[in-house]
This record gives C-alpha cells, sequence and structure tokens, in this order.
C-alpha cells in the first residue's frame, strides 16, 4: 500500500494490491479525477489519458482563453458549480456577497500513515498505523479565503476508501455552505446498473437494480434518519456481474441522518456520483475561523462480484468501524419479551418466562418496551424512565438483579430520543420538542421527537440514562427510534441557524451514545428503528448490533438478511425466531426454518417459551447449543450468499472459518417443487485441497473442489414449502489425501 505524489507531473496515485486511486492537480488549479478501479502499476504521466477533450465543443466554457480544458468535460474531484461544469455539484458555498461561485485550487498536502478521527462523527479507524496512509488535499479558495480539505484513506488489506471533506473558514467574513457531500467519484464509463437497497416497514432493504441511464437517479432521506425506504449504500455493477464474478464499484456513507446519494450521467458518458448528506433542509453558516467536517463515505471496488465487495465491506464495518469490547465477542443469545406479551406483563411473568429461558440456554433476557412511567400503551411514558412500580415493584435494580441471580444477563429497550405528550417529562418541558412555534405537530405513534440539536436536552436525556445504567444491573440496551422527524425546527436557535438542526439531531444522537458508552463501556447496544429503519453505518460505530427488521418471519427475514448483507456483516444482524402464526404475515413456517434463517444473524427468541409444548422446548434446547457451538464461525465467518431469495423458490448462504477449516451452509426451500431434480449446492470460499465432513448429510467426506465445483447434494430432499437444511463442514483430519490425484 502507497499514497504517491509524483511533483513533476503533479499527479497522486493511492494503492494497495487490489486498487488504485489516481488524481491529478489540473491545469487550472483544481483536483481531477484520473481512475479508479484494478490497481495499476505506479508510473507518471497519467494525466494524458485524461478525457479532456482534443477540440472545441461547441457550449464548452475554457477555463481561460487559449485552453481546451472544460470543466463540463473532464472528472472533478470534488466539483462545485457556476464556472461552466453544469453537473450537480458536490458543494455550494454561498458567499457575503449572495454569490456561491467559487475556486478551489491546490495549495498543499500530507501523506501519513493510519488515519485521523473525525470530529463529533463515526468514522473506520485504524489499529495500527500500518493498516491505512492517509492523504490529505488542502485547496484554497484566495477570493473568500475559504480553506477545503479532502481526506483520502487507503486501507491495506482492503480494496475500500474512505474519504470526506472540510471546509475552514480562514477568510475574514461568515459563508454559508448550502451542500457539502462527503465525495464525488466518477465511474470509468457508463455501462453499469445500479443496485440500492429499498424498502418500507416490515420489508427493509431489498436489493433493487436499474439500468444506469442519462439523468440524474438518486436515493436518500429526508425522514431525519437513514430509513427504512433506502439505505445510505449504492453501487454499480457491470450488467453481468453476479454474485461471485464481475466488476462492482460500491458507496456506503456513514451517516444516519438526512442523506442523498446519486448517479448523473451526462450525454458524453460522464457518470459523477455523490454521496453526502441531503441538502435539502441543510445549510450551515461558518463564521470566520469556524469549521464543517463532513461524514464520512466508503468506497469499495472489487472484480469478485457481489460477495467479494459484500466480504470486504463486512470487515471493515465488522472489524474497524464497529469498536468497543463486543466487536470481536460473540453475541449473546437472548429472549426478548415483545411479540410475546407487548405491554402487558408483570414482574411475575418476566421472571417465569425468564426461569423457562435460562433452562433451554438463554443467555441474556431483554425487557422491551413498557416498564416505565405510565406506559401501559404506545399513548403514554416515553421520556420517563424510572420503572413502572405497578408493574415492576422493586424497579428495574430489583429485576435486573432478580435476572442476574438466574445466571442470566439483563437487558433493556428505551427510547431516548422521543416523549409521549401523556408523560411527565414533556409537561415539565414542552418546549423541548422539535416544532415550530404556533404551528401543530405532524402526529406518529403518538410521540413526539426531542430536540436533540439542544446539548442541554441531550444532557437531560444522559442523566436518566445514565442514573438508570448505574442503579441497575444492565448488560445490553435496545436504543429504539420509533418516528420520523417533522416540523423540524428548533426553538432555540436564530432563523439562518435552523439549517443545522437535521444534522444537529443527528451528532446529539452520537454524542449521547459515546458518552453512555464511555461510562459504561462493557454495555451492548443493540439499534433499533420500529425495525430497521436506522440501521446505517453511523449506528453501528456505536451499536455493534442492530434489529435488522419487525418481520420476524422466516421467508421474509431471508430477504431482509440477504439484502443487509449487502453492506453489513452477519455480526450486527439481529435476528430472533418468533411465533406463528407471524404476526406480520399471518405464515406458519417451521420452528427449524425460523432458528435456522435467524442463526445467520445474533441469534434470540421472540417467543413465549411457556406457551410451547416440551418437544418444542426440547428442539430449541438444541438450536441454543449448536449457537453456542458454532457462534464464533455464524457470527464472525467469512459470509457467501450463494441463491437469491428473490429469484425463485429457494434461497441459500454459507459462512466459512478464517481458516477454511469450519463451515455451515444453509439451503431454504421457499416452495417446494413435486418431482423436481436432485439438488446440488455449490459452495464456495472452502480449500479445494482439504476434504471435509458434512454433518447433516450422514457425515459423507467430499473434497473441497467437489463441493465448491460439482456441489453438495441437499439431503434429504426437501418434502415441503418453508423447509430448510444445514450442513456443518470441518476438513478432515487427513487433509483429504484420500481424494488427491
Ligand atoms: C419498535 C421495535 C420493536 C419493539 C417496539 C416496542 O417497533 O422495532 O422491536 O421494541 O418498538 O414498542
Amino acid at each position: 500500500m502507497a499514497i504517491i505524489y509524483h511533483a513533476s507531473t503533479r499527479e497522486f496515485h493511492l494503492y494497495n494490491r487490489r486498487i488504485s486511486y489516481i488524481m491529478q492537480v489540473m491545469e487550472n488549479g483544481q483536483l481531477g479525477s484520473l481512475y479508479f478501479g484494478k490497481k495499476l502499476a505506479d508510473r507518471q504521466g497519467l494525466r494524458g489519458l485524461g478525457r479532456t477533450p482534443s477540440g472545441v465543443r461547441p457550449h464548452a466554457v475554457f477555463v481561460r482563453e487559449g485552453s481546451f480544458l472544460s470543466l463540463n468535460h473532464v472528472p472533478r474531484e470534488y466539483p462545485s458549480y457556476g464556472t461552466g461544469d453544469f453537473h450537480d455539484p458536490a458543494f455550494v458555498i454561498e458567499q457575503e456577497n449572495g454569490s456561491s461561485v467559487s475556486n478551489f485550487t491546490y495549495v498543499s498536502h500530507k501523506i501519513y500513515a493510519g488515519k485521523r478521527e473525525l470530529d463529533g462523527l463515526p468514522a473506520t479507524y485504524t489499529e495500527s498505523d500500518t493498516e491505512a496512509d492517509t492523504l490529505e488535499v488542502l485547496l484554497e479558495d484566495a477570493v473568500s479565503g475559504v480553506r477545503l480539505i479532502l481526506r483520502y484513506t487507503i486501507f491495506s488489506a482492503l480494496p475500500a476508501l474512505a474519504r470526506s471533506a472540510e471546509f475552514v473558514n480562514a477568510g475574514t467574513c461568515p459563508v454559508t455552505l448550502k451542500r457539502a457531500m462527503s465525495m464525488s467519484v466518477n465511474l470509468p464509463d457508463a455501462d453499469f446498473d445500479m443496485l440500492y437497497l429499498c424498502g418500507a416497514w416490515g420489508r427493509e432493504r431489498y436489493p433493487t437494480v436499474r439500468r444506469l441511464a442519462p439523468g440524474i437517479q438518486s436515493i436518500g432521506s429526508m425522514r431525519g434518519i437513514s430509513s427504512a425506504e433506502y439505505n445510505p449504500f449504492l453501487l454499480f455493477k457491470r450488467p453481468g456481474a453476479d454474485e461471485f464474478a464481475g466488476e462492482v464499484y460500491a458507496c456506503s456513507l456513514i451517516y444516519s441522518g438526512n442523506f442523498l446519494m446519486q448517479a448523473e450521467m451526462d450525454p458524453f458518458g460522464l457518470t459523477r456520483v455523490l454521496a453526502g448528506i441531503h441538502p435539502n433542509g441543510f445549510s450551515w453558516r461558518l463564521q470566520p475561523g469556524e469549521r464543517f467536517q463532513t461524514p464520512e463515505a466508503v468506497l469499495v471496488y472489487s472484480r469478485e462480484g457481489l460477495n467479494g465487495m459484500s466480504q470486504a465491506f463486512h470487515r471493515l464495518y465488522g472489524r474497524r468501524l464497529a469498536r468497543g469490547p463486543w466487536r470481536d465477542r460473540e453475541r449473546p443469545i437472548v429472549i426478548n419479551n415483545w411479540e410475546s406479551t407487548g405491554f402487558a406483563f408483570d414482574e411475575k411473568s418476566i421472571l417465569a418466562l425468564a426461569e423457562t429461558a435460562r433452562k433451554l440456554g438463554v443467555e441474556c433476557f431483554v425487557l422491551d418496551d413498557g416498564w416505565f412511567g405510565g406506559r401501559n400503551s404506545d399513548r403514554a411514558g416515553l421520556g420517563d424512565w424510572t420503572a413502572n412500580r405497578k408493574k415492576l415493584p422493586d424497579g428495574i435494580g430489583g429485576l435486573s438483579r432478580k435476572i442476574n441471580a438466574m445466571g442470566m444477563k439483563f437487558g433493556l429497550w428505551v427510547e431516548p430520543e422521543m416523549v409521549n405528550p401523556d408523560s411527565n417529562l414533556y409537561r415539565a418541558h414542552p418546549d423541548w420538542i422539535l416544532h415550530v412555534p404556533e404551528r401543530s405537530i405532524s402526529p406518529s405513534r403518538h410521540q413526539y421527537v426531542l430536540d436533540f440539536s439542544r446539548p442541554e436536552v441531550v444532557d437531560a436525556v444522559y442523566e436518566m440514562l445514565h442514573t438508570l445504567l448505574k442503579d441497575a444491573d444492565i448488560s445490553y440496551l435496545k436504543w429504539d427510534m420509533n418516528r420520523y422527524l417533522t416540523e423540524c425546527y428548533s426553538v432555540t436557535k436564530q432563523p439562518w441557524e435552523q439549517g443545522k438542526v437535521f444534522h444537529s439531531y443527528i451528532l446529539g444522537v452520537y454524542r449521547l451514545c459515546k458518552k453512555l458508552l464511555a461510562d459504561f463501556p462493557a454495555l451492548l447496544l443493540e439499534s433499533c428503528a420500529s425495525g430497521g429503519a436506522r440501521f446505517d453505518p453511523g449506528m453501528l460505530a456505536y451499536a455493534p448490533q442492530a434489529w435488522c427488521s419487525d418481520d420476524t418471519d422466516a421467508v421474509e427475514r431471508l430477504k431482509i438478511q440477504y439484502g443487509t448483507s449487502l453492506a453489513y456483516p452477519v455480526s450486527s444482524i439481529s435476528a430472533h425466531v418468533s411465533a406463528v402464526p407471524n404476526q406480520q404475515v399471518g405464515r406458519v413456517t417451521p420452528l427449524q426454518t425460523r432458528a435456522e434463517v435467524a442463526m445467520f444473524g445474533v441469534f434470540g427468541y421472540e417467543l413465549d417459551f411457556n406457551a410451547l409444548t416440551v418437544e418444542e422446548r426440547q428442539e430449541i434446547a438444541g438450536q441454543i447449543s449448536f449457537v453456542k457451538e458454532h457462534r464464533k464461525l455464524l457470527e464472525y465467518g467469512t459470509f457467501w450468499r450463494l441463491l437469491s431469495p428473490f429469484g425463485g423458490g429457494e434461497a441459500a448462504w454459507m459462512t466459512v472459518s478464517e481458516s477454511g477449516e469450519e463451515a455451515i451452509a444453509a439451503y431454504y426451500c421457499i416452495l417446494n417443487r413435486p418431482n423436481g431434480e436432485a439438488k446440488r449446492l455449490k459452495l464456495k470460499g472452502l480449500n479445494p485441497d482439504r476434504s471435509y465432513i458434512v454433518d447433516g448429510d450422514r457425515g459423507t467426506v467430499c473434497p473441497g473442489d467437489v463441493l465448491m465445483e460439482f456441489g453438495l447434494p441437499i439431503r434429504p430432499e426437501p418434502s415441503h414449502d418453508f423447509s430448510s437444511r444445514l450442513f456443518y463442514l470441518h476438513a478432515a483430519a487427513d487433509a483429504g489425501d484420500d481424494f488427491k490425484k
């Protein structure tokens, strides 16, 4: 891995064994893009390959008389609008005189080993300086005096690059950022399909593909959080690329608030991709001396298809975005009471459920919504984070100690960013919510959003949560967020500061997470937003796992987990077995299938164990002991998608240990076919020179190359809809010598 600056040609080359990213200082002093893709040998003079047209084009606007440099026709690193480039810009900076014209030119750069933190924002990190190198390019707009720092970090072991931008008002007058995207990148040509994760409550993150075409195509959120509708993740793949082969360019934004990701293809085939905070509703005034840091975006380039791309994100996000003691640890198997009790429980019923859970091998009891204030429905109580003594006479402290005494950890649900109008907190501080004076608030789930752009509001919530965590034995916190932001206005801010509210809100959420984790470093956070409406890399930096969806039906979860795995590691995908008929879709699936889907996630249950038969409880005890035995492999192995649940009546995926010695593969028959062909599943990631003992197929011993090229026979054959088969494979001690030619 290296970052080289060729001074004579003013070219930068960032590369590792797999990727190259090359840019240049153009003749007008601005930064231009040259190449991003498979690694090239380092050399200078690549600027000759630039896309500058060699003749005059009608309508072209040039940077000066006598020059052929038309900004509309060349890929630029962090483009502006107003001087001849007519695409959507990466930033807009309004100056005192009302003009947004700027000219940021190269001043200097520095290259250093490792990576620095981003102020107030979650970002990828390194644990040693050998893991990454960073380039910072300093540019300046001479007229306004504003400086711009573009940051690029290239990771040594991954085909990944982290990017962000920082504005520093080094001038003498205030300026206002109207748009400040995290990055702009150019695709090499226009022959791509665009894939993004799209959905809604109960069906989050379905992969959606469309052909890239001239014009702007975008996804984004104006909901205040990243949303169930669109995830801050976007990729471009060659039309023939599939899960296993082909070129993929992917972009992910480490952010949990309003975002925009777009591709703009022009009639010349120039394709510019932008990612960052959504410019709608955003404006940020910078007084002289002030700075603004954008969130970080991550680019991944893969030649190994979608799986190759996903595996790079899994490694980076699982190991160098998530942090804290839980990052690499096996996660506790939980029982969560929400789907079985709703709001209707008391200490006695909770302890009865906990006792059975403990006997089955569950490690953590998570008490969900309904334990606090006047909370007997979703109409009251949010904001009053003290126990409802009618339900829990000994409070959370008492209950947590009783659960601990059983030998289980205790977890708790909270929704820190919200308040019900029917709560003591709201009665005491009606002005703490986001609202526009004299206008009504659009209702949603009978709750209002606290104004987390105000430090004093965040501090007050911090005090309540701190007291709660200090006085009880709480190992796990499920941090929920159940409504989108509307009337996003902060009464303590000046009119010209209102464009800061959305972003400041998210900064407040990050600050609160960080502060609580600093006080309680052993705490395991699980994020949640009506299921998976804030399943994004920003939250992942604090909460290493997220409740993936309120839809726990096994068939639906195949799709949701499949889509989620495009960008996020299995260790971040919280997945529980729940009752049938399923609450969301009414489907009845076997207990085995429900568990064998949830096992490819952070495993747990939402069932009322006491309402099950003895046989069902025995089956569950078996599932739990299987997960405990193979948890490291399930949560942290290399994950491969094999058959898409969106394709037809079946699905499959697998995980392989780092050494390649162990693997678990799962095949799901969604709709059975009469008189079908004998099924074989082509496995991936095994050692072709080893033989594997296949548990689940009568202990057959089979060579790795055969399993990958010919396939693993699915035996016994599926006999009904919604059935699943799980295979545990481990390398035979004789290293497969019997099978070698
Ligand atoms: C959200 C969550 C659920 C549950 C409920 C409680 O919908 O996604 O898992 O916690 O809130 O109100």
